[in-house]
């Protein structure tokens, strides 16, 4: 079944204040948006009237390494607060992660393949996928970044104008996804049937050929030293290989070339 979209549904978009929030909150013009402080969603869902017809839920714990020292406190946001916004009765776009993969694959990774999540974050997100329920669409994603909060081009733009040298992994390969392009690829899934969908930018890097883009398109000579992930010393694991594709008809997302010059436009 295909629920009917259109301007007359009631949209409601939970983490508002987050990246992909701010970005959902463009994209659907005149959404409810709630805010941590709205709604915490590791409580109920607040009495809505009208009650919305569709949520958009980015709330979410996306503190990686975080969330090994408290698998507790991610797991009720993650977990627990995923079921609160199905329990609000309407479609559901749940946003997951590549993290729900361990790497091992090698090459991308689709929505049949068997997750494995190497990390307490990961863990508690792929136990959300399945709190969203029936009518949810699960959209998985990976290395979300815009132009607020806290992301890997926005990092490395600070360290770029401050230091002749930055050191970033070499041993992990994804696809650096910007927020802009996956909340209108949402909006084009709500015509798909529900279920899990892959989407995630056209190709991949590693985070070194990344912030090597970054530098370039900002026109920065900063130098990057490549490291590992042992080396850098995260508490969380993270895969080393998570590229997304999709085996379904998935809403197609530019580049993440495109991407990183699409958020580049819009900072100052
Ligand atoms: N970032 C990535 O690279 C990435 C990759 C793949 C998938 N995703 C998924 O994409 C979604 C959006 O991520 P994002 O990058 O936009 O993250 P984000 O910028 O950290 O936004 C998440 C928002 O959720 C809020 N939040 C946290 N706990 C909450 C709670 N208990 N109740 C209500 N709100 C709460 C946060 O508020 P506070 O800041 O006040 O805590 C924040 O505003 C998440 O589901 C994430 O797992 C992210």
């Amino acid at each position: 079944m295909v629920p009917p979209t259109g301007a007359q549904r009631r949209v409601l978009i939970t983490g508002a204040a987050g990246q992909l929030g701010r970005a959902l909150a463009e994209e659907f013009p005149g959404a409810v948006s709630l805010g941590h402080a709205d709604w915490d969603v590791t409580f109920p869902a607040p009495q809505l009237e009208p009650p919305p017809g569709l949520v958009l839920h980015a709330a979410a714990w996306t503190d990686v390494d975080g969330a090994e020292d408290d698998p507790q406190g991610a797991a009720a946001a993650n977990v627990g607060g995923t079921r609160h916004a199905a329990e609000i009765g309407a479609p559901i776009v749940y946003y997951s992660t590549d993290y729900v993969f361990d790497g091992r694959k090698g090459e991308p990774y689709v929505e049949s393949d068997a997750p494995n999540p190497l990390s307490a974050y990961g863990r508690t997100k792929l136990h959300g996928e399945g709190a969203a329920g029936e009518q949810a669409w699960v959209v998985r994603s990976s290395g979300l970044y815009g132009p607020t909060g806290t992301n890997f081009v926005r990092t490395m733009l600070r360290l770029g104008r401050d230091r002749e040298e930055v050191a970033v992994v070499d041993d992990q390969r994804t696809s650096p996804t910007y927020v802009g392009h996956l909340a209108a690829a949402t909006r084009e899934l709500l015509e798909r049937p529900y279920g899990v969908w892959h989407l995630a930018s056209e190709g991949d890097c590693t985070w070194v050929e990344f912030a090597e883009a970054i530098f370039e398109e900002a026109g920065l000579d900063t130098r990057v030293r490549r490291i590992s992930s042992e080396e850098l010393g995260r508490r969380a694991r993270r895969p080393a290989y998570s590229v997304l594709r999709s085996e379904k008809d998935a809403p197609a997302l530019p580049h993440w070339r495109e991407g990183l010059r699409a958020l580049l436009a819009r900072l100052p």
